[in-house]
C-alpha cells in the first residue's frame, strides 16, 4: 500500500501529517512503516536524523528513506520492489514541483492532500487537483484522493470556520470528517524527532492523529481493492 502526501503549496502540512500518520500506523499494525522523502529539502529525513539521536531512542518503527529525486526519479515498480517488506509505504511529497508530484501521484494507491484553512492553501489544493485530474498519457487509472483539513484553529473562529466550510463544500465526501487542529505539540514533536503520540500519548494532537489515521487507512484499503 502506497499513500502519498501531496500539495503543490509548501507549508501545507504534508511532512507533519506524514510522519505522524506513519507513527500511528506503526503503533496500530505493529509493523514498520517506510517513508520515502521525495522533497529536495528533505524535511522528513531531517526529522529522522534527529530521531536517531534521541536518547532513549524511540522504537525503530518508522524508517525514512531519502531519494535524490532531482537526480533520479524511481519508477513505481522500483518503489514497490524496494518497499515490498513494508505493508505501508508513505511518500512525503515536494512543494511546487509538478514533476515530483506527478511521480508520487502515479505510484500511489491513495493521495492525501493536506489543506490548511486559508486561501493560499485552498488555491494550492485546487492546483494539485488539476495535476491529479490531468494525468500523463502513460497513466490509465485515476488516482483516488482525499483532503485532510489540518492546522485548524478554533480560536481563529470565523476565519477558519469559513475556510473549513469552503473546503468541505468544494470537495464534499473527499474531505475527511476528522480534522487536525493547529497545536504546538506538532511543532514540538517535529523539533524533537518524535511523533505527537510519543510526545504526549493522551494529548490533543494524539487525539487528532488517531481518527485521521484510521480514516486514511480505511480509504486506502477501499481504493487498493
Ligand atoms: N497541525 C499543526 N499544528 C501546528 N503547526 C503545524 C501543524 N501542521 C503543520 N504545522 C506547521 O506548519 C509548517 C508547515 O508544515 P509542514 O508539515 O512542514 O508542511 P509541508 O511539508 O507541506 O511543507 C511547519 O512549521 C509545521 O510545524
Ligand atoms: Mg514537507
Amino acid at each position: 500500500m502506497i499513500v502519498s502526501f501531496v500539495n503543490l503549496k509548501g507549508g501545507s502540512g504534508k511532512t507533519t501529517l506524514c510522519v505522524n500518520v506513519a507513527g500511528e500506523i506503526a503503533r496500530v499494525t505493529k509493523q514498520r512503516v517506510l517513508i520515502f522523502d521525495l522533497d529536495p529539502l528533505h524535511a522528513s529525513k531531517r526529522w529522522y536524523e534527529i530521531r536517531l539521536r534521541v536518547r532513549p531512542p524511540p522504537k525503530l518503527e518508522i524508517i525514512v528513506s531519502y531519494l535524490d529525486v532531482k537526480k533520479y526519479l524511481p519508477t513505481k515498480n522500483e518503489i514497490r520492489s524496494k518497499s515490498a517488506r513494508y505493508p505501508f509505504v508513505l511518500l512525503d511529497g515536494a512543494a511546487g514541483d509538478t514533476h515530483i508530484s506527478n511521480a508520487a501521484l502515479n505510484m500511489s494507491d491513495l493521495v492525501v492532500i493536506p489543506t490548511m484553512p486559508d486561501d493560499l492553501t485552498f488555491n494550492g489544493t485546487e492546483k494539485t487537483l488539476e495535476v491529479i485530474k490531468t494525468p500523463p498519457p502513460n497513466v490509465t487509472r485515476p488516482v483516488p484522493w482525499i483532503v485532510v483539513i489540518t492546522s485548524y484553529d478554533q480560536r481563529i473562529g470565523i476565519a477558519h470556520d469559513y475556510e473549513r466550510n469552503k473546503i468541505r463544500l468544494a470537495w464534499q465526501e473527499r474531505v475527511l470528517t476528522p480534522v487536525v487542529r493547529e497545536l504546538a505539540a506538532f511543532k514540538e514533536a517535529m523539533r524533537r524527532g518524535l511523533t505527537v503520540v510519543e510526545l504526549e500519548p493522551n494529548g490533543q494532537a494524539a487525539q487528532d492523529i488517531r481518527p485521521v489515521t484510521a480514516a486514511i487507512v480505511r480509504r486506502a484499503n477501499a481504493s487498493a481493492r
